[in-house]
């Protein structure tokens, strides 16, 4: 720093945790870019630079404050403290890195530091705060995992004492990936690009749908002084995309034509300071706007999107059994509707971000991302390299649900570095996340339910209509996936359900927490409750009544033996019902004004894996001489615990305490493949590999001891000791690498689906009732959650505070799928116009355990995650209808919506 900077005002001196900085910044730096990239206080973390997620909040003087909308020039000869600072040495910034532990606060931890930051502000003024305080103190930053409640427990207990102590399966252990979301040394996407490295942009289509010329790049580079102009022309590969065989569809880049609004069409390279002066909107391209189709209706008869896909139809899918018709037409009653459902943004607070680096003839990318091994048997087909050509190493991720399985940043990164020959970092901005990124499928469904006079279903015919976007993303699954589920998880003998997705010229729909089972569940539960009301019937009864039990044959035929715990759920939730519905009555007996009190129920299921295809995961572990025991685990934790889960599962094959258990974190250098971290198959099918790999390991152990299967193992540097019973072994431990190894997988039994969609798609179902109590303003159609009451069956539950925190998060997200959320392609790209639930949006959630076991899980436990949201928006639009009479058919239940539906149903 010169006395010059410091005169000409282009240097900042402020005391940072403690230490007293000067940065060589511009006055206007957002201060979050001078301490993240001059200060290197990479705890302070970006979600959108709009002030609307809270993600970089820091204190200024004892004040939270955005750091991305203050001026570091603000701050000159002030006090600024920081996640880091304050969980170092501050009491209340430490009591919170203990109780955001203690009760797994930080789910994925991107939202963490703001929210650790604000609380230390108020705790430093309310030794003792109330819920409503936490949630007035924290109102300002954003968290898309945990659903709050974990968060406002930490802060309401961060003078509390208690311990957890590890343990293996069924042990509400700590994360063992914990401490660092706490202490503000996790690093995500953008946080491990090395100094000096160039950034990337990426241009993209302000048109729905636009043809394209580019003018002269290469004068236009040389003159702005850029590194690299890059286009179609420069993929060396395949310039296609895409997640499932066959449907690789997406161009990297768009070549002469943009089929949606976002669609990157080039990108350019240079150093951090020329791009920051750069004006995009400069670049050398011409567009031509073209007819476009944002609707299913639209698509159908708009010009094909890809040549091979008639009508734009881009597939279909069917489950067919016995005679729905025939079933229809003989029963006592039928209900139907139409219900329909927007496109949803995944809305993770860290958005898409890497970097990579050329090392040898080899590109290495560094990213936030599910799916490792897709990512890099991708980035080879457009690299023009073998799949061994490319490193993937996953950084922590800051939220996926679903939409970090595609490519983002990878190709873009890849190219430009390996052409350069220097490291390229990327992060993308809140805006383009939102335009360009995967997103829930729009639904729209027609469905009829038929019942006999004892509310028993005698017949159910679905049809609905997904607007996949673009490209293909995961729509074929969604495609595939609804038809199975949308019965609900109960005894239909005469079924059809079919689907369709097309193409329109809007952002990909893809992968998001239930791949079209939570649309579905939207039209089929609030059917059922129209049924049970024509009958006269008991909304929980009518459910038990139709409830799946081992044994009953599926839609598609399967059945269960043992597993199938949804009546196990229903009666979990019987006396909270009762109790729920008496105070109902209660208070609306006794209104005098517009608010009215309502309860509704609904049910969820979800097959874990994919459907009717090979999902295999693999772990491997090995012991080295020195009695270390490292346990290689490729399965990404995007904030969902497998991390935790894993090593519970494989601590407890082995016959070891947990916490000495070492991971190598998933890196397909260094791990073995664990598929993809979606569809819930992680504590299922990597926790069977983990499983597996620990009892082979185990039996290794005491074949080399020639003792018995109970024999307590005591693995030390040297040697490992076995006790079984009286008699005392002792195996050596030598050599370089590992001592001992071993590597296993698992693959979960499924059998392929016929032409009518029958056969046995999944091993395993988990299933799920949740029941929602609430009260609607009927003069304002304002709607204010009381309670959620969530039952589970979980088989076995690993980590039964990990539950709890899948299950608040995944509520969070159907809370805000019914009531607020709807992406609009070009005016919803940003977080203050995208509403998702705040602190303040998610009431008390009390979750039920349901241990039914399974016989293929690990220790009997399933999958959970995409459950958690499933039944939450019908039980909520359930509940509209109880209080208000209204029936919602179009979410989001805005007031609006809400509303109107209220003044319809008096017209
Ligand atoms: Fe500052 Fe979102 S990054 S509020
Ligand atoms: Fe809050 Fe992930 S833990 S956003």
């Amino acid at each position: 720093m010169s006395l010059d900077q410091v005169a000409d005002g282009l240097a900042v001196s402020f005391d940072l945790n403690g230490t007293r900085v000067t940065l060589a910044a511009p006055p206007a730096e957002r201060l979050s870019e001078a301490l993240r990239e001059r200060a290197g206080a990479r705890d302070v973390k970006v979600g959108c630079n709009a002030g609307d997620c809270g993600a970089c909040t820091v204190l200024v003087d004892g004040l939270p404050v955005c750091s991305c909308t203050t001026a570091v020039a603000q701050v000159e000869g002030r006090r600024v403290e920081t996640q880091a600072g304050l969980a170092q040495s501050d009491p209340d910034g430490q009591a919170l890195v203990a109780a955001f532990q203690r009760h797994q606060a930080a789910q994925c931890g991107i939202c963490t530091p703001g929210m650790m930051v604000s609380a230390v502000a108020l705790l430093r003024e309310v030794a003792d705060p109330s819920e409503q305080q936490v949630q007035d103190a924290l109102g300002g930053v954003l968290c898309r995992c945990t659903g709050y409640r974990k968060i406002i427990d930490a802060v309401r207990d961060a003078k509390g004492s208690a311990t957890v102590a590890p343990g293996g399966v069924g042990t509400a252990m700590a994360r063992v990936d914990g401490l660092p979301k706490v202490t503000g040394a996790e690093a995500f996407g953008d946080d491990v690009a090395p100094a000096g490295a160039l950034t990337l942009r990426v241009i993209r289509s302000p048109h729905h749908r636009a043809a394209f010329t580019f003018g002269d790049l290469e004068a236009w580079r040389a003159e702005t002084g850029l590194d690299l102009v890059l286009t179609a022309a420069d993929v060396p590969g395949v310039n296609l995309f895409g997640v499932i065989p066959g449907f690789e569809d997406q161009p990297v880049m768009a070549e002469g034509e943009a089929r949606f609004r976002g669609e990157a069409v080039a990108a350019v390279v240079g150093t951090p300071e020329r791009l920051a002066g750069l004006d995009l909107a400069e670049f050398p391209v011409t567009w031509t706007p073209l007819p476009h189709a944002l609707t299913p209706e639209e698509g159908l008869t708009a010009a094909l999107l890809h040549e091979a896909r008639a009508g734009n139809i881009m597939c279909r899918g069917l489950v067919q059994r016995g005679d729905a018709e025939a079933a229809l037409a003989g029963a006592a009653h039928v209900v139907e509707g139409d219900f329909s459902t927007g496109f949803i943004e995944h809305g993770y607070i860290e958005p898409e971000a890497g970097f990579a680096e050329r090392v040898g003839d080899r590109i290495e990318v560094h990213c936030c991302t599910q799916a490792p091994y897709m990512n890099r048997d991708a980035v080879a087909k457009v690299m023009g390299l073998a799949p061994e050509g490319v490193r993937i190493v996953p950084t922590a991720v800051g939220g996926g649900f679903g939409s970090k399985l595609d490519l983002t940043t990878q190709p873009f990164l890849a190219l430009a570095a390996w052409k350069l020959g220097r490291p390229v970092r990327m992060a993308f901005t809140r805006a383009e996340s939102i335009s360009s990124s995967t997103k829930r499928h729009p639904s729209q469904v027609t469905m009829r339910l038929g019942v006999d006079a004892e509310g028993r279903l005698a017949g159910a015919d679905f049809f609905g209509t997904f607007n996949t976007g673009a490209y293909a993303s995961w729509g074929p699954t969604v495609a595939n996936r609804v038809p199975i589920h949308a019965s609900g998880p109960y005894r239909i003998a005469d079924y059809r359900a079919r689907s369709v997705a097309v193409h329109t010229n809007c952002t990909p729909a893809g992968a998001f927490r239930g791949f079209g089972v939570p649309q579905s569940a939207v039209a089929q539960e609030q059917l059922l409750d129209m049924a049970a009301e024509a009958l006269g019937l008991d909304k929980l009864e009518i459910r038990r009544r139709n409830a799946l039990v081992n044994g009953d044959a599926t839609v598609t035929g399967q059945v269960f033996e043992t597993g199938m715990g949804i009546l196990d759920c229903l009666d979990a939730l019987k006396p909270h019902w009762d109790r729920a519905l008496a105070e109902a009555a209660a208070f609306n007996a006794e209104a005098t004004g517009p608010v009215r009190r309502g309860v509704g129920v609904a049910s969820g299921w979800y097959g874990c894996g994919n459907t009717s295809m090979s999902n295999p995961s693999t772990i491997r572990a090995g012991i080295t001489a020195d009695g270390r025991i490292l346990l290689h685990q490729g399965a990404v934790d995007i904030g969902q615990g497998s991390n935790t889960v894993i090593s519970q599962i494989f601590a407890t094959a082995l016959g070891v305490p947990v916490e000495r258990i070492e991971r190598v974190s998933a890196d397909t250098d260094l791990t073995p493949d664990a598929g993809k971290t979606s569809a819930s198959r992680q504590t299922f099918i990597t926790g069977n590999a983990a499983r597996l790999c620990g009892e082979a390991l185990r039996a290794q152990i005491l074949r080399l001891g020639n003792v018995s299967g109970a024999a307590v193992i005591d693995i030390a540097p040297g040697a490992i000791r076995l006790t079984d019973g009286g008699a005392e072994r002792v195996v050596p431990l030598s050599g370089e690498g590992y001592a001992l190894e071993a590597t296993e997988s698992y693959d979960p039994p499924t059998k392929p689906m016929d032409a009518n969609g029958q056969g046995d798609p999944y091993a395993v179902f988990g299933t799920t009732a949740q029941m929602a109590e609430l009260e609607v303003d009927t003069a304002l159609g304002t709607v204010n959650l009381l309670k959620i009451t969530a039952a589970h069956d979980v088989g076995r539950a690993i980590n039964p505070l990990l539950v709890e925190g899948q299950v608040e998060g995944g509520v969070a997200q159907g809370i805000g799928l019914a009531l607020m959320e709807e992406f609009l392609p070009g005016r919803t790209e940003n977080l203050h116009d995208y509403l998702m639930p705040t602190i303040g949006d998610v009431p008390p959630v009390d979750t039920l355990i349901i241990e039914s076991g399974d016989m293929h899980g690990p220790y009997g436990a399933k999958g959970l995650g995409e459950h958690c949201l499933i039944p939450t928006a019908p039980a909520i639009l359930n509940a509209i209808a109880d209080a208000s009479g209204a029936r919602i058919h179009h979410l989001p239940a805005t007031p609006a919506t809400v509303r109107a539906a209220i003044l319809a149903t008096r017209a």
